[in-house]
C-alpha cells in the first residue's frame, strides 16, 4: 500500500471512481476497482458513479441502459460498497459533471488528447467514424473527478494515462485562471497485484468484457460451476511454480494466475508463490478455482438479489444524487465565477 492509503492521509481526502454501465462485470473489474472502493470507504468520504455519460460514447441501447445501471450499482453493492458510508449514483443525474466537461474542453488542448492510448484502442482502424463524445472522453472524467476536488481515484492500470491528464487540467486551469490549489493533483490507487488481470486465454492480453471469448474472463454473475471451470481451462504451461517473480515474468499466463490468487488472497504476489512454488498447476489450479468460486460467488448471488428489488437500488440511486449534487454545485460555481460567466445577482 502507499502512503495515499495509509490512515494518515490527510483530512480533505476524498475518493472519486467511476464503471462505465456498457457490459457485465468481470474479476479484472472487481480486483482493479471494486475492491480498493471497498477499502477506502472506511478512510475517506467516497462518492462512486456508474458513468453512464461514458458508456453512450458507444452505442447502448436506450431500452436496456437503466437496467445496466442499476446492474454496476448492484455490483458495488455486492461487493461491499455500503450505501450508509459511501455515495453511489448515476452520473447523468448530477448535471454539473457535464457542465464541468465543457469548461474542461477549452483548457484541454487537442495535443493532449491525440496521445491517449485508450482512445486509439477503441477507435480502431476507423477513427472519423468514433463519436466526438469518445474522443473527449477522458475530458469528462477529469470532470467526474473534479467536480468534487477528490484527491485519491482507485482504478485499474488502464487508466493511468486518463488520470495524468486531469492533472494536466487540474493544473493548467489553476494556473489559466490564477486559482493556484483550486483543483487538486489527485492521485491514482492503482498498485496491488489486482491492476492489470489479464485475459485466461491470452497472458498477454487484458482480461476485457469484449474479448469475443468468454472463457477468457470471469463475469460476476457466473455460476460456481462456470467460475471452476473457467479457471480449469484457463491457458498455461507445464512447468512447476517457480522460486522467483523473475522467473514467474517470463510466464505470463502463470504470472496472471499467481496474481489473481494473491489479490484474491489479499497478500503479494511473492507470498503467493511461497506458497506454491514447486507445484503444478495440477495442486495450484484447484486452489485457485476454489478461491474464486468463495469470493466472487456470493457477490453474484447478492447482485441476483439485489436486482430483484430495483426500487431499493432506485433509493440508493437517488440518495445519492442528492448527497453527490450538494458537493458538486458549489464547485462549479465557484469554477464559473473563476471563469467570468455572468452570474445571477444575490439578493
Ligand atoms: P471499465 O469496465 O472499462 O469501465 O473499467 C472499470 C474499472 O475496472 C476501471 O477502474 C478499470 O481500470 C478496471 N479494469 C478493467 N479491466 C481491468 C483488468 N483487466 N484488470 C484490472 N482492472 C481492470
Ligand atoms: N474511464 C473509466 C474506465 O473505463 C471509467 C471512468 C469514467 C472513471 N470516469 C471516471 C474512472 C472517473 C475513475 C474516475 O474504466
Amino acid at each position: 500500500m502507499t502512503e495515499a492509503l495509509s490512515p494518515a492521509a490527510p483530512a480533505a481526502s476524498r475518493v472519486l471512481s467511476g464503471v462505465q454501465p456498457s457490459g457485465a462485470l468481470h474479476l479484472g473489474n472487481y480486483l482493479g476497482a471494486l475492491v480498493k472502493f471497498v477499502a477506502l470507504q472506511d478512510r475517506m468520504q467516497c462518492l462512486y458513479c456508474v458513468v453512464d455519460l461514458h458508456a453512450i460514447t458507444a452505442w447502448q441501447d436506450p431500452a436496456a441502459l437503466a437496467a445496466q445501471t442499476r446492474e454496476i450499482a448492484a455490483a458495488y453493492i455486492a461487493a461491499g460498497v455500503d450505501p450508509a458510508k459511501a455515495i453511489i449514483f448515476p452520473q447523468s443525474a448530477v448535471r454539473e459533471h457535464a457542465e464541468l466537461a465543457w469548461i474542461f474542453n477549452c483548457v484541454a488542448r487537442l495535443g493532449w488528447l491525440d496521445r491517449m492510448t485508450q482512445f486509439k484502442e477503441k477507435s480502431g482502424q476507423h477513427k472519423e467514424r468514433s463519436s466526438v463524445g469518445l474522443y473527449t472522453y477522458p475530458v469528462l472524467q477529469a470532470a467526474d473527478i473534479l467536480v468534487y476536488k477528490a484527491t485519491h481515484v482507485p482504478v485499474g492500470e488502464d487508466q493511468k494515462q486518463h488520470l495524468e491528464l486531469t492533472r494536466d487540467i487540474a493544473q493548467k486551469f489553476n494556473n489559466d485562471f490564477g486559482a493556484p490549489g483550486f483543483f487538486p493533483l489527485t492521485e491514482p490507487v492503482i498498485e496491488g497485484p489486482g491492476a492489470r488481470i489479464m485475459s485466461l486465454r491470452d497472458g498477454s492480453a487484458k482480461m476485457s468484457k469484449s474479448d469475443p471469448s468468454d472463457n477468457s474472463r470471469v463475469n460476476l454473475l457466473d455460476s460456481a460451476d462456470t467460475i471452476a471451470q473457467k479457471i480449469r481451462k484457463a491457458k498455461t504451461d507445464p512447468e512447476p511454480l517457480p522460486e522467483t517473480l523473475d522467473e514467474l515474468k517470463l510466464r505470463p499466463e502463470a504470472d496472471n494466475l499467481v496474481g489473481v490468487y494473491a489479490a484474491l488472497s489479499g497478500i503479494s504476489k511473492a507470498q503467493a508463490l511461497s506458497q506454491f512454488a514447486g507445484q503444478g498447476f495440477g495442486a495450484f489450479k484447484p486452489a485457485l478455482a476454489d478461491l474464486t468460486v468463495a469470493r466472487v460467488g456470493p457477490i453474484g448471488d447478492e447482485m441476483r438479489r439485489l436486482l430483484g428489488d430495483p426500487a431499493e437500488i432506485d433509493r440508493v440511486l437517488q440518495a445519492g444524487v442528492e448527497k453527490a449534487r450538494a458537493v458538486a454545485g458549489p464547485v462549479v460555481a465557484e469554477t464559473k465565477r473563476l471563469v467570468g460567466f455572468w452570474t445571477p445577482p444575490t439578493r
